[in-house]
């Protein structure tokens, strides 16, 4: 009301001279009028000039005779018409009322003070101080030389009254925008924002304290396998590097050209730079060679090998991508052997629902040595599993282009009271590691495994989601350590 009551006005008139008077002409509080000006201020709707006027409040003293009279009348009206003796009267009145009220009704000649009885000298008095008081109350104006009495008889006291002055300001309309904090998907969709006036944002806001960081759940678990594999005396592989040429994420693995799993529906392919440009030369023509007619006690995949295709950058789709690189880089020194790991993103372009993402974490560990077999590995593994709280282990064969034999690794649930595939692994094929330029009698086992997997049967989580992006709860009640819930 008081807003549409200013800007209305301020429609027809330049200026509202006053805000006090235009508060009371309308009959609305001063105190709501002062609030709507500061808020139409700042939005720079007007343009608000303070002013400031002295003016008069009543004391307590003040408000009392405002209420119940003045002393002088309250004293005379105690004086019966036949007189009063002075102890008669002092009984009737309290000391200080008795007191100022003799002074005052002398002064003004109402009273006769004589020695034995005090008598009235008029008829009637009026009560011209409470009807003073009273004007001042309300904010009337009156004259100077009845202020000044009653402010040496200490009944009001000064105080600065502030208002505004008002005219229209640069952003003047007769109705105020309502103005919006977000754009949403509604007012998107039917093209309201373009009228939309949109809140500017306060860039130095405070946000809610924080009260403390968590680590991510995947975070933690990452850790902990970190540990397990540092204890079993492996190595971290260098996985930082998330664009990988074909060449090192498929080809060096022995995985043909025209595998499905290279099809950009299941691998996202760079645009920019859309190829590798450094390769080592004799070892592609190896890796050429064993697609094309084998070797190694191979025959070979027996089709057209294109160099184009190996050229081509991705993001890697595994990080056995990287083991590849590893081995190749041992193969070029004298033999020694080795234990690496890693745990790092990979890609793939899947479709997004509870249990998969476009992009997900793989934990992979690999053994390298002289005249390993497939007993190696599976001692291996069950030394890495039980490590988290997977005692009981099941292997199922399976196939990679890259290793022969290839194992699944179930372990058994008892929570879910069921086996649970947990990985994949298997012995690296001669035809990839004997281009490299191993030796011949060195054999490689490996395993590869999710990490979101483990997480989330340890936190209890059913959706991905819940663990990978925005959404994630980083809150510090879940329980820590692996073995307790693998199990
Ligand atoms: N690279 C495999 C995968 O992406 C995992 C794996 C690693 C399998 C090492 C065998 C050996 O699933």
């Amino acid at each position: 009301m008081a807003e549409e009551a200013i800007l209305g006005f301020l429609e027809k008139n330049d200026e509202i001279r006053d805000s006090g008077e235009f508060a009371a002409e309308r009959g609305i509080e001063h105190n709501e009028i002062v609030n709507v000006i500061k808020s139409l201020h700042g939005f720079r709707y007007v343009d608000a000039q303070d002013i400031k006027r002295e003016t008069w409040v009543l004391t307590d003293e003040g408000e009392t005779y405002a209420t119940v009279g003045s002393p002088e009348v309250q004293l005379f009206l105690a004086i019966p018409q036949e007189g009063i003796s002075k102890e008669e009267l002092q009984k009737k009145l309290d000391p200080s009322l008795f007191k100022i009220g003799c002074a005052q009704a002398a002064k003004n000649k109402w009273v006769e003070m004589g020695k034995q009885l005090i008598s009235r000298k008029v008829q009637h008095v009026d009560d011209k101080v409470k009807d003073l008081l009273l004007q001042i109350q309300q904010g009337l104006n009156i004259g100077s030389d009845e202020i000044k009495a009653l402010k040496v008889r200490k009944l009001i006291i000064p105080q600065t009254w502030k208002g505004y002055s008002l005219k229209r300001g640069p952003n003047y309309a007769p109705k105020r925008k309502k103005v919006v904090t977000d754009l949403t998907r509604d007012n998107f969709q039917s093209g309201e924002w373009k009228e939309l006036e949109f809140k500017e944002y306060n860039y130095s806001a405070k946000g809610a304290p924080l009260e403390g960081g968590n680590l991510h759940p995947l975070l933690k678990v990452r850790a902990q396998l970190k540990q397990i594999f540092l204890c079993m005396g492996f190595e971290e592989m260098p996985t930082n590097n998330f664009v990988e040429s074909s060449f090192w994420n498929f080809d060096a693995l022995f995985q043909p050209q025209q595998h499905p799993a290279r099809d950009s529906h299941d691998t996202f392919f760079l645009e920019t730079p859309s190829t590798t440009k450094i390769l080592p030369e004799d070892y592609v023509q190896r890796v050429k060679h064993v697609h094309e007619s084998g070797g190694y006690g191979s025959r070979g995949y027996a089709y057209d090998w294109k160099r184009e295709e190996a050229n081509k950058n991705l993001l890697r789709t595994h990080t056995t991508a990287v083991s590849s690189r590893m081995l190749y880089q041992l193969a070029q020194k004298p033999f020694a052997p080795k234990k690496y790991f890693s745990i790092d993103r990979v890609f793939r372009n899947e479709a997004v629902d509870r249990t998969h993402l476009a992009e997900f974490h793989q934990i992979e560990g690999l053994v390298c040595d002289r005249g390993l077999t497939l007993c190696d590995l599976i001692g291996i593994l069950h030394d890495f599993f039980s490590r988290l709280g997977m005692t009981k282990l099941k292997f199922k064969p399976a196939y990679n282009p890259y290793t022969e034999p290839s194992m699944e690794i179930f372990s058994y649930h008892e929570g879910f009271k069921k086996w649970v595939e947990i990985g994949n692994s298997g012995m690296f094929r001669p035809e990839m590691l004997q281009p490299m330029g191993l030796p011949e009698d060195v054999q490689v086992i490996a395993w590869g495994l999710s990490l979101e997997r483990p997480t989330m049967i340890l936190y209890g989580i059913d959706n991905i989601r819940d663990l990978f992006g925005h959404k994630v709860f980083l809150g510090d009640n879940y329980e820590d350590g692996l073995i307790s819930i693998l199990n």
